[in-house]
Order: C-alpha cells, then structure tokens, then sequence
C-alpha cells in the first residue's frame, strides 16, 4: 500500500501517487465535506506545458475569507458506468460538468477507486460567483481533498504529509494555481533552487521562518468590475506559448521569487512592496503584448493604483496592490496598518468600486474539513 514517510515527501515523482492497489468492499456511501480557501500570488504564474506543468515557480498568500465549501456524496456504482451530478449553490449545474469530467479523467490513473462510485458534487462559495474572483483555485482545490478523504477512507495508512501533497498534486491537475489552496500561509508551486522542497508537481509550505511583519497581512479586494473573465486563463496561459517576451518573463518571475525569499525572513517591506507591484504589472503587461493582445485592466483599476501610490508617498504606509487576470485590486497591507488603510479603503477607494462592493480578507491557514462520514 501507499504508506511513505515524511522523508520520502521531498523526493516524490508522479509514480508515488499512482494508487496501485486498493479494496473499497467495505465502502458502501459516505459524504465528507471540505472547506477551502482562495489565493492570492505574489509572484505570478502565467505560462504552463503539459501536463500543468508552470513555466516559472510562484508564490501565494492563502486566503480566509474567499472560500468554496464542497461536499462529495459517493456510493458505490449501480450501473456499468459512474456517474455524477454538479450541484451549485443548490442548484443542478449541467454546465459545470465537462471541466469536472476532464478533471476526473486527468486524475483517474493516480485515483483509479474512482471509477467505482457515483458521485453528487455539491459546492458554493463565500463570494459572489461573478466577482471575478477566481473560484477554480478554492473549487479544484475542494474537490481534490474530498477525493483525498476518501482515498484515505480506502487506505487509512496514509500520512498527512503525504495527503496534502498528494491533494495538492490532483488539485493542479484540475486548475494549477488551486494546488496552493491547500495549506497555509505561504505557499510555493515550482521549482525553484533556492527553495528547499520546491516542486512542479505540488505546491509546498514557504520553508523558512516567515518574518512577523507578514504575519496575518490584509487583503482588502477591490471588486472594480463584476462581470465574467474576459480572458480565460486557459486561453490566457496560452497566449505565453508564441509570446516574445515569454524567457524573459519566466526568468524574471523566478529572480522575483529568488528576492522574495529574503524578504520574508528579514522583513524588508520596502521590497516587497517593489517586487509584489512589478509582478502584477508584469502580469498584465504580458497580455497587453500578446497575439492577440488584451488590456484587462479597467479606468479605476489605475485610478485606484494611483490613489494608492499617493498614499504610500503621503503617509510613509506599506500599502500595496496586486492583481490577477483581471480588472480587481488586491490592496495589500500589514497588520498594524489596518486601522488607517481600512479609513483610506472606505473614504477613498470604495467609490471606484462596482456598487461599492469589496470583500476584507487577510492570510489564513488552509483548508479545513469540515465533515466526513
Ligand atoms: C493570474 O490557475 O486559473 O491568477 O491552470 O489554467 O486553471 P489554470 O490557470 P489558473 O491561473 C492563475 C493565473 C493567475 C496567477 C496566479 O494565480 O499565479
């Protein structure tokens, strides 16, 4: 069976999670639900090779706040094919079931039990499912886990190291940036030489003492435009595949990561705010200069950017924003600013806003189960 210790966790490849053998005679149904949380990168990826494999290594905060709660019923098959049903926010979902089919096919081979049960997916989120918060991440990641719960109820030998990471491992398959949803409060994903542990594979707990300026740091969410994605990141990730700046831009981000690895342990927020700025920027300057090319930034996204550097110029504040493929604002700040940057959010920022809507949300510590039986 699958028992592997801790050691071992450092040096997997993708043949340690292939379950080989396994007996569910004893498994009849059962449900088991999991909490799990969005992220937030810091250093970004964008550019990935089969299969989710990233281009460059990145770097998240866990979220708290912005969570999916999924529940996966299981029984075992009645009929020659397995089957499953999507449920969101109460509601039968048909058209959520192709992503999750691929998920499940990519995934079958290292979950083979799988194909042994009939499945009722039930989800919802926290946020609002057209915030334009990314909810693949907190979703896949969800979704991973329940599997992970169930694995476990059929080999109950596995470790938790080996869980997480093997979570984390199906979870990437399903959305890559979900593999860091998994754990808390800074987590890599890549490979990366100066990171101990770093693994394309899997996301990895940051493995050094973090230092305690980034301890419980805010995220305030800006929800600057509502609507649907306009680039998915599919079609998103694939615009780095022909694109100029690709190798340049794959370097820098792990020269980022290389100098953000100091930062946490020696507490420099001065760079960090540099270098947490430049990714997002970098981000959103790869799409403007690809074929086809996007802006997907919105006319408030910079007025707020800008109210946010007056700010730090004013106040001497360690203010910063980041962002994802998108028109949002992350606003960025350490727990003995949130007094004076949560009046500064209200009185200055809410009005660039979508119907003044944001979302408080700070670093949390992981997923959570909630149930399971
Ligand atoms: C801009 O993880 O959503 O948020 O692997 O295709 O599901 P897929 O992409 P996804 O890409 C996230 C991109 C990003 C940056 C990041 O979170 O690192």
């Amino acid at each position: 069976m699958n028992h592997l210790s801790l050691t071992k966790i450092y040096s997997l490849n993708e043949s340690d999670f292939t379950f080989k053998e396994f007996n569910i005679s004893e498994i009849e149904n059962g449900s088991v639900t999991w909490k799990t949380p969005s992220n937030i990168a810091l250093v970004k990826y964008w550019g990935k090779r089969e299969p989710q494999l990233p281009e460059n290594a990145s770097i998240s905060f866990t979220l708290d706040a912005c969570f999916t709660l999924t529940t996966l019923k299981f029984k075992k098959r009645s009929n020659s094919q397995s089957s499953f049903e999507v449920f969101f926010e109460g509601e039968k979902k048909d058209d959520f079931k192709p992503k999750i089919e691929t998920f499940l096919k990519r995934i079958e081979q290292y979950v083979p039990f799988i194909k042994e049960f009939d499945f009722v997916i039930e989800s919802r989120n926290s946020f609002p499912h057209s915030s334009g918060i990314a909810s693949s991440a907190s979703g896949m990641s969800a979704l991973a886990l329940c599997l992970m719960s169930l694995e476990k109820k059929i080999n109950p030998d596995i470790t938790n190291e080996y869980f997480n990471k093997k979570a984390s491992f199906l979870a990437r398959l399903g959305s890559g940036s979900a593999c860091r949803s998994i754990e808390g409060e800074l987590i890599v994903w890549g490979n990366h030489k100066e990171i101990e542990g770093s693994s394309n594979l899997f996301g990895v707990k940051f493995p050094y003492e973090i230092h305690t300026n980034f301890k419980n740091y805010h995220d305030t969410i800006l929800l600057v435009d509502e609507g649907e994605k306009q680039v998915s990141s599919t079609v998103g990730h694939k615009l780095m595949y022909d694109h100029p700046f690709a190798e340049q831009r794959f370097k820098q981000a792990n020269n980022h990561l290389g100098e953000l690895v100091e930062v946490l342990k020696n507490g420099d927020l001065d760079s960090f705010v540099r270098i947490v700025e430049s990714e997002a920027l970098s981000l959103h300057a790869m799409m403007m200069t690809s074929n086809p090319y996007f802006i997907l930034m919105k006319p408030n996204t910079l007025k707020i950017i800008h109210q946010i550097w007056a700010f730090r110029e004013k106040t001497g504040s360690k203010i910063c924003f980041t962002l994802d493929a998108g028109a949002n604002v992350h606003v960025l700040y350490p727990e003995n600013e949130k007094v004076d940057v949560n009046n500064f959010v209200v009185n200055k920022l809410i009005k660039y806003c979508q119907e003044n809507h944001y979302i408080c949300d700070r670093v949390g510590n992981g997923a959570k189960l909630v149930s399971n039986y």
